[in-house]
């Protein structure tokens, strides 16, 4: 549940705004933000790793969920940023976010996002391949920079998670690989190269991941590699970065850990495994998205039509789905649903939410309980603030659901909902 949400009468609250009237005003679908929520994941965060580890930053993975407010948040609260490409660096420059704070990802950032990356002056861009390397060497050559760097080095622990979002095994597309020592290689190769200035190592091992053992083992991998680098190249590179991946709950029976102790458990990894190996502690980053934005958001949607198929399901179709929630048909996610005008009610029947579009796997919620459902009645489903908005699309021609951001009792849209002209607009 975002942190301000509460049930006042019959209706669901968040922010101290009633779900149900902003529907009605906003219209459905809706992406709902707890701004409360959002600020103290951050600042937990920020104040987590301050103390555990003060030589440490915090990115915030911007593919999570982007729009120019959550940037400007997330500037406000002491973020850095990791975006994932040249789209998400253009919204972060027209955010106003420090370049210097920009981390920039991908396995395969073409050409010419290299080159508005290193001309817009980010902090870091993480190597992929050595392929990428001697590009970012030969267009900061051309742009007469230097250009700081990590390289990203597939760690082989695997994490505990949904494989389609497991990164860090070692058949993976991301990464330096380790296999035949190729990584430990190419560390010497972009040494060598021009115009480039390698201060640090990234790995990331997954997402939604709970047991925090599996940061534990690629803080040792990754700091193992550091030390051979520092005795064969005499090279000590001063940041580490463990990348993001921290689980939250999005069903009651979900039990993450918390940010405190991800940060405590990782803090404490990289101290003793940089004594033990005798390398100087590193400044430390990770790059949460998930564990930062998932719990903040809730999607509203109207009710519009009921289908019992006896002894089989019962379906209620909302005025959305797969074209802003796709994670349920790509990885059978679970959430929990709410009517937001029932809320004080007893969640009894158990109902697949379905949604509008033109394909069977389309839908947000399967087989939850919910209260007795009414056409017309707005649900809200709880922890969408990650990964939906950022992976919608207009299938169907459905345009994409205004965002919201509600705090002590204000609403202000923050992204408009998409019209029928938006889809258009390019078409020639
Ligand atoms: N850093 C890198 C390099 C990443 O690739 C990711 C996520 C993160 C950080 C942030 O990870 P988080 O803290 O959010 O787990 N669409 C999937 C998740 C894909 C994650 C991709 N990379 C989903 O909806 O579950």
């Amino acid at each position: 549940l975002p942190l301000t949400a509460e049930v006042r009468g019959d209706h669901l609250f968040v922010g101290g705004i009633d779900m149900v009237e902003l529907a009605r005003e906003q219209g459905t679908a809706l992406y709902v933000y707890d701004e409360a929520d959002l600020r103290s994941r951050m600042s937990r965060y920020r104040e987590a790793f301050a103390r555990e580890y003060p030589d440490s930053g915090v990115l915030y993975a911007s593919k999570a969920f982007m729009n120019k407010e959550v940037v400007r948040i997330a500037a406000e609260e002491g973020m850095e940023l990791d975006v994932s490409g040249g789209g998400e660096l253009a919204v972060a420059i027209a955010a106003g976010f420090p370049m210097e704070r920009v981390h920039v990802h991908g396995n395969n950032k073409t050409p010419q996002e290299l080159l508005e990356a290193i001309s817009a002056g980010v902090g870091i861009i993480v190597a992929d391949s050595r392929i990428e390397a001697a590009r970012i060497s030969q267009i900061a050559g051309e742009l007469g920079r230097t250009q700081r760097i990590y390289m990203r080095i597939t760690p082989g622990v695997e994490a505990d998670t949904h494989e389609y979002i497991r990164t860090g095994c070692e058949d993976s597309k991301f990464g330096f690989t380790m296999l035949d020592d190729f990584a430990f290689k190419c560390v010497k190769d972009v040494m060598a190269m021009p115009n480039l200035d390698l201060v640090g190592f990234h790995c990331h091992i997954g997402s939604q991941i709970f047991a925090l053992h599996s940061f534990d083992e690629a803080a040792e991998v990754m700091i193992r590699f550091a030390a051979r680098v520092k005795d064969a190249y005499g090279l000590e590179v001063s940041e580490l970065d463990l990348g993001g991946g921290l689980g939250v709950a999005y069903v009651a029976d979900d039990q993450p850990s918390t940010i405190e102790d991800f940060a405590r458990i990782t803090a404490e990894s990289v101290k003793r495994h940089c004594a033990e190996l005798g390398v100087s502690q590193p400044r430390l980053l990770v790059e949460p998205g998930r564990s930062l934005v998932a719990t903040a958001g809730i999607t509203l949607y109207t009710v519009g039509i009921l289908k019992t198929l006896p002894g089989i399901r019962k379906y209620v179709a909302v005025d959305g789905g797969m074209s802003d929630n796709i994670r349920t048909a790509l990885y059978h996610a679970s959430y929990e649903p709410v009517i937001a005008n029932k809320a004080s009610q007893p969640r009894t029947e158990i109902v697949t939410l379905c949604g509008k579009h033109c394909e069977s796997g389309d839908a947000v919620v399967v087989d939850m309980p919910i209260q007795t459902p009414d056409l017309g009645d707005i649900v809200a489903v709880f922890g969408t603030g990650a990964y939906c908005y950022s992976m919608a699309s207009n299938y169907n021609g459905q345009p994409r659901p205004a965002i919201v951001f509600v705090k002590d009792g204000e609403a202000r849209v923050v992204t408009r909902r998409e019209t029928y002209a938006d889809i258009m607009s390019r078409d020639l």
